[in-house]
């Protein structure tokens, strides 16, 4: 795992965003698993940067979100297809048939799950996966105890997750109790992750998915068994990690390393 350090969000998410217009730059049909919740907005805004002053294209892209919360209808204000189209989609020129986020309203889950695990391998399988993670250490809607090797699947939101979302909310009975979401299995098969974590409540959080046990009490741990995974962080995530000064200075010393 390669950590990268940056004193501020918005420095942290040029860094997340940079990652991202790499993959598309050497592949301009890419597939990009995309995230949604606060963390990643800065990447969004400067990936939409990117496309209106450097003409970044996304005209070949296909995208997969990571989950969607059961029992919104799609224009919900709070549903994840009307955020993706908020903060990203309709800034960039995503053909609107290659977007695919889960269903939160269909009338059967399983087929529905199974679909879209289908789409996925249909796509050629995900290039570069975007992930947040939650203060209870869960990628996508994978509370602790999801098995490392689960699918897209019907889940039920941990109650702190459900605190931690009520913010978005009026009040916090309008939160969703259950989510669609990919597997930690799902997602330890793309190609590449990118884990994005801001504040200090992630910090507990980050230093047990990066340097504890992997453990299904922190599904992000499970990140420690993808051959490449980048992390990137602002100082506050960064706070309980003990070896700080290794991650920094691998990336010091990396323009000296040989070349591949
Ligand atoms: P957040 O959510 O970006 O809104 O903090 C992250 C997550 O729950 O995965």
């Amino acid at each position: 795992m390669e950590v990268i350090i940056r004193s501020t969000y918005e420095e942290m998410s040029k860094v997340g965003a940079q990652i991202v217009a790499d993959v598309l730059n050497t592949k301009p049909n890419s597939v990009i698993g995309m995230a949604t919740g606060s963390t990643p907005l800065g990447v969004y805004a400067e990936l939409v940067r990117m496309h209106r002053e450097e003409g970044l294209d996304f005209s070949q892209v296909t995208t997969f979100n990571l989950d969607e919360y059961v029992g919104l209808p799609t224009d919900h204000p709070q549903s994840y297809h009307s955020f993706m189209h908020e903060h990203f989609f309709q800034h960039v020129n995503i053909p609107p048939q290659n977007i695919y986020i889960p269903s939160g309203t269909t009338s059967n889950y399983n087929a529905f799950c199974e679909w879209y695990e289908q789409r996925i391998l249909d796509a050629g399988g995900i290039d570069i996966q975007i992930l947040g993670i939650g203060s209870d250490g869960h990628i996508a809607f994978n509370e602790p105890m999801s098995s490392l090797a689960s699918r897209t699947r019907l889940k039920t939101l941990a109650r702190s997750t459900i605190e931690d979302n009520a913010r978005f909310f009026d009040k916090i009975e309008d939160v969703p109790i259950y989510a669609i979401t990919m597997g930690v299995g799902t997602i330890l098969e793309a190609r590449e992750l990118l884990i994005l974590a801001n504040g200090k409540n992630k910090a507990a959080a980050i230093a047990g998915a990066i340097e504890g046990p992997v453990t299904s009490m922190i599904t992000a741990s499970a990140l420690q068994l993808h051959p490449s995974v980048k992390c990137c962080l602002d100082a506050d995530a960064a706070s309980e990690l003990t070896m700080i000064d290794y991650y920094d200075w691998v990336q010091e010393k990396k323009p000296g390393a040989p070349r591949l």
